[in-house]
């Protein structure tokens, strides 16, 4: 017998489970669209070296990469981003910049599994490319937020951990870390919650920090306050758009989600600007959703810099949170009707009733088991549908059936022109 499991970290979808896939995407896709974003997408597998990068990020040592039979390196995409700055390159002389654009891929990582963290997730991602005012910062996050509250989470449930790498590069700069190591700094960084703080002070020394900059480091990241902070460093433009972007998620009527935290850094070394993450208020989660401002990614792969800011919203975590609270939607099956023939010969008529029901629009099921009238009913209220319409040979012979409410356990006989012409 071979293995019925799926592969180790990945999910199988059966139905009740794909209706609320899909109810997620449906919110997804819903406030995209209605912010003014645009789909895309591309395909699963991408060349190798569009996720090998000098900072050392975990992405690039999770790949699911091989060699195909042509000899290319190939790649599973473990994000979307890389995918999306490729298109952009491609086509960049004729996109009329800022673009909105929103895609729902699958993505895959060899991760180490704990909760909220599987080898294969669905990550709603949503990017504004041309854009380097912050008003594209507050847009972004308008859009995750109004995502978030369709799901019936507000600002008690979820709130936006902000920071931005401008400021964490500047206490870099402070302590005299060159800037040609803050990238892989800050790659080391982003593992603080998950290592001792002896274990992350020994990455930090062995990349080149001496023991008084990594102590320097630590009480830097000590500070809570913008406003304090800002007294103690040189370079205030990150601490000064983050207050101006905090301003105008204030003025939008936002200012509940938000929470300046300086030990946000995000795990992806292409972030050049604001980082985020949304998680619950006292940080019982993995990120719900994580993102940031990433102006060079695109200049990495060969192009000018072109201003970028984005975010990726995993399914994984999101319904572990609304699981939790019991916060679940209601998702029925939605059938209307459910025709059941009682002997062959009327198999024709059930399917020229479902074919003309389909046509004006409602969802119709045949049960062509032939089974005992109980026994059919009974698997007709488990179904989901709302009627059962029954072909039984003496009303068929009036040209009738029998219409069955399997809520009300009410049944009538009705003409087949009448039930065709205006339904019941
Ligand atoms: P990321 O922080 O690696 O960012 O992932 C974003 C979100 O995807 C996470 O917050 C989480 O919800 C989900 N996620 C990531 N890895 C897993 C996993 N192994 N299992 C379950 N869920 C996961 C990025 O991927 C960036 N490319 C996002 C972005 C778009 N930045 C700018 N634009």
């Amino acid at each position: 017998m071979i293995d019925l499991q799926p592969v180790k970290g990945t999910r199988d979808f059966f139905p009740d489970e794909m209706r609320l896939r899909n109810w997620l995407f449906e919110v997804w896709r819903n406030v995209s669209v209605q912010a003014g974003f645009e789909e895309y997408d591309t395909c699963v597998l991408e060349h190798e070296e569009l996720y090998i990068r000098k900072a050392g990020d975990e992405i690039s040592k999770q790949l699911y990469s091989f060699e195909d039979k042509g000899g290319r390196r190939l790649s599973l995409r473990p994000e979307m981003t890389p995918s999306l700055a490729r298109l952009v390159l491609q086509h960049k002389k004729s996109l009329s910049f800022p673009i909105k654009w929103f895609s729902m891929p699958q993505c895959f990582r060899y991760e180490r599994m704990t909760k909220g963290r599987r080898r294969e997730h669905f990550q709603w991602n949503a990017d504004i490319i041309g854009q380097a005012d912050i008003v594209a910062e507050a847009e972004i996050l308008m859009l995750l937020i109004s995502a978030c509250e369709l799901m019936g989470l507000s600002a008690k449930e979820i709130r936006v951990f902000i920071n931005d790498r401008r400021i964490l590069n500047s206490i870099l700069n402070q302590i005299s870390v060159p800037h040609e190591m803050h990238s892989e700094v800050l790659v080391i960084m982003d593992k603080r919650d998950k290592i001792s703080i002896e274990a992350l002070s020994k990455l930090l020394q062995d990349i080149g920090m001496s023991t008084t900059q990594v102590d320097q480091l630590n009480e830097y990241l000590l500070k809570s306050d913008l406003i304090e902070l800002k007294k103690n460093l040189n370079d205030t433009q990150g601490i000064d758009e983050l207050q101006n972007l905090m301003e105008m998620m204030e003025k939008a009527g936002f200012s509940d989600y938000l929470q300046f935290d300086i030990s946000i850094v995000r795990g992806l070394s292409y972030y050049t600007g604001a980082v985020f993450e949304v998680n619950s208020p006292a940080k019982q989660h993995r990120a719900i959703c994580g993102g940031g401002r990433y102006d060079s990614l695109l200049s990495t792969y060969g192009g000018e810099i072109v201003p970028a800011v984005g975010f990726g919203f995993g399914d994984v975590v999101v319904l572990d949170v609304l699981k939790d609270l019991e916060r679940f939607p209601e998702l029925p099956r939605k059938l209307d009707y459910t025709i059941i023939p009682f002997a062959r010969e009327q198999v024709g008529t059930a399917l020229n009733i479902a074919a003309i029901l389909r046509k004006n629009g409602s969802t119709v099921d045949c049960n062509f088991s032939m089974k005992k009238m109980k026994k059919t009913l009974q698997q007709a209220g488990e179904s989901g549908a709302a009627k059962a319409i029954l072909l039984f040979p003496d009303e068929l012979t009036e040209n009738k059936v029998v219409i069955r409410d399997l809520r009300l356990h009410e049944q009538k006989p009705i003409k087949i022109t009448d039930l065709l012409s205006s339904g019941e």
